[in-house]
């Protein structure tokens, strides 16, 4: 079992993870506490409905889920759930041959690597065609994300799928303009966008999607990235058109995924040619001290989201959620990300970091530090993320023994 710093004795914590929740009568564990000396009134407590205790499992996911964090590297269309696909499927009149959510997922497991789930990500994301649907996508995701703790995220989105299947820029951007508005009034959730461009489509098509979305600079989209599968030499292909992002006032980022061809030479190229902030997984960046060091110096942050097919790759979580330990060790802003939580069946961020602390044994304190990262790497003013972290000091302070 991993260690747990909890704010009772150990011994108790020892004696209700061995005997599990319910399983001490009252009385006895009154006195096991020592709490109550008279037998009267430990049978009179006896008689009383307890709460049932957590078992400290559930005490640190508890911890876990409250804890204040910001959710960096998540796709739009790829946090849609089956049973939305399908609403939204119904709604606009388009043929499924899905009649469940799960032969959904069932078609879902066929894909075993990115470009396999790339072209069932296509297909989905196919069924949205309005801004509601748009909204109705994101709206859901935030809520599902905000009962995690995410306070604040920046989501990744891909326009130039939609505008390649007729939907317009209009339609899309008054969807997330919509549920921006939404989460925050219902939620208290910042939220902001991440332009995406393919990196398996054009430098021109890239170059025309920004400039059409000018309009939607500022509030709504704060960044842009690469996403899709990796291609050869991908960051000298987007050089000019990071350049102009750039150049508009755009924050840089770029998926780096793990394990590929030119790993190595791609992470180099998004810092230098692309001058990325961050780094989408960016999980390899141990494998080069000379790429450590200019992480650590440029201060990029590493958005880790160990989840792509774990349920499929064995041993894929346990290397991945390895990698983020040895970033986090190495004392790099590396943050846990969801990627795909609706489609990949990867998990949201509050149960991510569970999944992690669990394969990786990490402390209470690492699992803050991530959240800290989080919003380190948040592209926020210093203001924010000073207030940002006072509320993880305050989440921590109010569990502090009296
Ligand atoms: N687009 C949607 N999900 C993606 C992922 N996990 N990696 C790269 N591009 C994506
Ligand atoms: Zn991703």
């Amino acid at each position: 079992m991993r260690a747990v710093r909890g704010n009772v004795p150990c011994g108790f914590w020892r004696l209700r993870s061995r005997f599990g929740a319910l399983s001490l009568s009252p009385v006895i564990r009154f006195r096991t506490l020592g709490i109550l000396g008279r037998r009267a009134t430990a049978l009179a407590a006896a008689l009383l409905p307890l709460p049932a205790l957590a078992t400290d499992a559930e005490t640190e996911k508890a911890f876990i889920m409250g804890l204040p964090k910001a959710e960096l590297h998540v796709h739009l269309e790829g946090t849609m759930e089956p049973e939305l696909y399908l609403a939204i499927a119904q709604r606009n009149g388009i043929f499924t041959p899905y009649a469940t959510g799960e032969d959904v997922r069932d078609r879902l497991r066929a894909a075993h690597d990115l470009p396999s789930f790339i072209v069932i990500y296509e297909e989905l994301i196919g069924a949205a065609q309005t801004a509601q649907d748009f909204h109705d996508i994101a709206l859901a995701y935030f809520r599902k994300a905000h009962s995690q703790g995410v306070v604040y995220a920046e989501v990744y989105f891909d326009p130039q799928l939609h505008l390649e299947r007729g939907v317009p820029l209009e339609t899309l951007y008054a969807g997330l303009a919509a549920a921006q508005r939404d989460a925050r009034e219902e939620l208290g959730l910042e939220a902001h966008y991440i332009l995406s461009f393919l990196r398996d489509r054009s430098a021109a098509d890239a170059a025309h999607v920004l400039e059409a979305s000018r309009p939607w600079i500022g509030d709504l989209v704060i960044g842009v990235g690469l996403d899709n599968p990796e291609v050869k030499d991908f960051p000298a292909k987007f050089e000019e058109v990071f350049e102009r992002a750039g150049a508009l006032g755009l924050h840089r980022t770029s998926h780096c995924d793990v394990d590929q061809a030119d790993t190595i030479a791609n992470h180099w190229g998004v810092i230098e040619k692309l001058k990325v902030e961050r780094i989408d997984h960016g999980l390899n960046v141990p494998d080069d001290p000379a790429l450590v060091a200019a992480v650590r110096a440029r201060g990029i942050g590493l958005t880790g989201a160990p989840t792509l097919f774990y349920t499929e790759i064995p041993g894929r979580m346990a290397y991945r959620a390895g990698r983020i330990r040895q970033l986090l060790d190495l004392g790099l802003l590396v943050s846990v990300n969801s990627d795909d939580p609706g489609m990949k069946r990867s998990l949201y961020v509050g149960d991510l970091m569970e999944r992690v602390q669990e394969e990786t044994g990490m402390s209470r304190d690492d699992i803050v530090r991530l959240a800290r990262n989080s919003f380190a790497i948040a592209w926020i003013d210093e203001a924010e993320r000073a207030a940002y972290l006072g509320r993880i000091d305050r989440y921590l302070a109010d569990r502090e023994p009296t």
